[in-house]
């Protein structure tokens, strides 16, 4: 891709943070995120990753360091003005949801956008469609299953269209059509130009649907670079107390029972290739 000019969208310069009890949760850590881009962040518990995230809209600041985004340092914007660009999407929604109902919930997200009271109703009842909560219109948001109430803060932050959405555990709880929709969702979100960053344990989900990963470990960054290389790499994995990816196991006991080592073989399709390959020249040696 051509990047000659372009200046990364995130900016982040050798930013620390403690926790006033102390506890170091980023060291030094250095990251450019560009317009556009689907970047995952994965790491063990406690590696600091929802910490990182959560310098993006001044909910903490950097102990030292800087960021900016759009090229603007952050450091004297409100947390208002900042999520108006970065939404944040927390793994637990009932840390994010307050109103009385669920169309309080979107309505009230809303009215930060100075819309009409009629627009706002009309783009109210058009994201209860879209996100299939029609029927839970005036249940309180906590009496919703895990999922639904997830898909209620999801879209109770991007009714507000903020340029960067940053989800934590998107899929962590929720069924197999629940992560269907939120694939497809960020499909459509990255289709209209928008720049998202996902936390995930979900080696299987990256692996597929992440271009690029991040992995932390103690506060740190140690290593950034395409998901298909880095989840490969079985030492990286260790560290970070991941599993390698079906693909990649499948591929070390084809080596274990005196295959060669399958080099580029990254996916399933791959795969599938490579082993109908191999029938075919079963005589030869591969
Ligand atoms: N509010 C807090 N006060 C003090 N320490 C905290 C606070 N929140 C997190 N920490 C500590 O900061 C470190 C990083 O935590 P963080 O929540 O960023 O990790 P994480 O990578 O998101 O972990 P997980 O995968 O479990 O969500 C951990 O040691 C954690 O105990
Ligand atoms: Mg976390």
């Amino acid at each position: 891709m051509q990047r000659v000019k372009e200046l990364p969208l995130v900016m982040i310069r050798g930013i620390g943070y403690s926790y006033p009890n102390g506890t170091e949760a980023l060291k030094n850590i250095n990251l450019n995120i560009f317009k556009g881009e689907l970047v995952g962040i994965m790491g063990k518990n406690g590696a600091g990753k929802t910490s990182l995230i959560r310098t993006l809209n001044g909910l903490i600041r950097p102990t030292y360091g800087k960021i900016y985004i759009d090229n603007e340092n952050i450091s004297s914007k409100s947390i208002a003005t900042l999520s108006k660009k970065v939404g944040i999407i927390f793994q637990n929604p009932f840390h994010q949801l307050f109103a009385n109902s669920v169309e309080e919930e979107i309505k009230f997200s809303l009215k930060s956008l100075n819309l009409r009271k009629e627009e706002i109703q009309f783009k109210t009842d058009q994201i209860l469609q879209e996100y299939n909560l029609e029927k839970y219109r005036n249940r309180s948001p906590l009496n919703l299953s895990g999922g639904e109430s997830k898909k209620l803060t999801i879209a109770s932050i991007i009714c507000r269209d903020p340029e960067i959405l940053v989800f934590d555990e998107p899929t962590l709880g929720q069924d197999a059509k629940e992560i269907e929709f939120f694939i497809n969702l960020i499909k459509n979100e990255r289709k209209n130009g928008k720049t998202i960053i996902i936390i995930t344990h979900n080696v299987e989900f990256a692996y597929k649907y992440l271009p690029r990963t991040i992995l932390m470990t103690d506060g740190q960054i140690i290593v950034d670079g395409p998901t298909k290389k880095v989840l490969n790499n079985e030492f990286l994995i260790k560290q970070t107390s991941l599993i390698l990816p079906q693909i990649r196991q499948f591929n070390l006991v084809l080596q274990q029972n005196g295959f060669h080592e399958v080099e580029d073989v990254l996916t399933t399709n791959e795969m599938i290739d490579y082993l109908k390959n191999f029938i075919k020249h079963k005589s030869t040696n591969i």
